[in-house]
């Protein structure tokens, strides 16, 4: 097969953590075959200030010089909109967890009622950036919510959301569910273009069986079931402008993915990013329509111009044997990637 030019990649959801961590992570992006890299902020504590932002981006710029590293704040009650205004040109959007869905979201809102911070989305609708969406409804003792249908459970406050602000834009990150795929088609029938789902690599090859009893592969949203997998794979495979990659590559020590309790959930792919979702669309038949997931369309959302033009060289994708390793690490930290010891059958180079 000739090399495929995928022209400058983006992943629209990783953690790139601090510390150690940070610096053993943050070089993989581009390992893995990533330009762009929207940058999560549930950090401890969570980045909420614009100087918490602007620490950050340089710190992530002196790791990785050639990667473009895009910001975010964490949707707290200390938000307000006049920071949302100081900070625009300094974040493309605002993560919003719901609180005790996953790692690090204690901060986070109940998205049973979003109204409080109403003020700070209109602020985010005039300065055309994106709310990214956690969407899980967190689970309580008086009701039946669990890591199955939390998803589900959480769209019609999702849906609400479009209603009441329509110009703004909003992506339901990593969706996990035939529902989800649906529910994003259903909205983009208003035309309007503001709303959208990322999908990771792992929930394209992951269904409830792969994690219930491997902990390596244990991430929130958790994967479903084998409907919701093709659903998945069909969404980001068909080119649909809606749908595009947000890897959620959330490395965690390898010792709290190996714990009996309390494992830390999230996986691992920042350093196979494009392979991994490579071998997917390769399986579909569908490779010519990879550029537009890992490419295209997420950089059309987001509207990135200014943000493409310090990328000199373009990512390729070779097909050849990838050894994906064991661990990666740095003498003091080491993190078990997705898929650890098999063989991948793409890697990428830049050119
Ligand atoms: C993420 C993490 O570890 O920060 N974990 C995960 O399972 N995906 C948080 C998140 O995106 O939910
Ligand atoms: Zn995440």
């Amino acid at each position: 097969m000739e090399p495929i030019n995928l022209g400058i990649t983006a992943d629209f959801h990783v953690h790139l953590r601090d510390g150690s961590m940070c610096e053993l992570i943050t070089p993989t992006v581009r390992q893995g075959g990533v330009a762009i890299a929207y940058v999560m902020p549930n950090l401890v504590p969570p980045i909420t200030t614009k100087k918490q932002v602007e620490e950050y981006h340089r710190k992530l710029d002196i790791l990785s010089s050639k990667t473009t590293f895009l910001m975010s704040l964490y949707l707290c009650k200390e938000l307000t909109p006049e920071l949302i205004d100081e900070c625009k040109d300094l974040i493309h959007g605002i993560k919003c967890y719901p609180a005790g869905v996953t790692t690090n979201s204690k901060y986070g809102v109940d998205p049973n009622d979003f109204s409080s911070f109403y003020p700070i989305f209109e602020a985010m609708e005039r300065n055309n950036l994106v709310l990214n969406i956690h969407g899980e409804k967190p689970g309580s003792d008086n009701d039946d919510i669990n890591v199955i249908n939390a998803e589900p459970r959480f769209l019609p406050a999702l849906k609400k959301l479009h209603q009441d602000f329509p110009n703004l834009k909003i992506i339901l990150e990593h969706c996990t569910t035939a529902e989800s795929i649906n529910l994003i088609r259903e909205l983009n029938k208003d035309g309007k273009g503001t709303i959208a789902a990322t999908i990771t690599a792992h929930h394209l090859y992951l269904i409830i069986d792969n994690w219930a009893g491997n902990p390596i592969n244990f991430c929130k949203p958790v994967a479903k079931f084998q409907n919701d997998r093709k659903a998945l794979i069909e969404a980001a495979t068909n080119g649909e402008p809606w749908f595009f990659f947000g890897s959620d590559s959330a490395p965690h020590p390898i010792h709290a993915k190996q714990q009996h309790v309390g494992v830390c959930a999230g996986v691992y792919t920042q350093n196979n990013a494009i392979s991994y979702v490579a071998e997917i669309f390769d399986k579909q038949g569908k490779l010519e329509n990879l550029k537009k997931f890992v490419s295209e369309n997420g950089i059309k959302f987001y509207g990135l111009t200014k943000e493409l033009e310090k990328h000199k060289q373009a990512v390729w994708l070779i097909k050849r044997d990838n050894k994906v390793p064991a661990v990666i690490g740095n003498g003091s930290i080491e993190v078990v990637p997705f898929k650890a010891n098999d063989t991948l059958k793409y890697t990428i180079e830049w050119r």
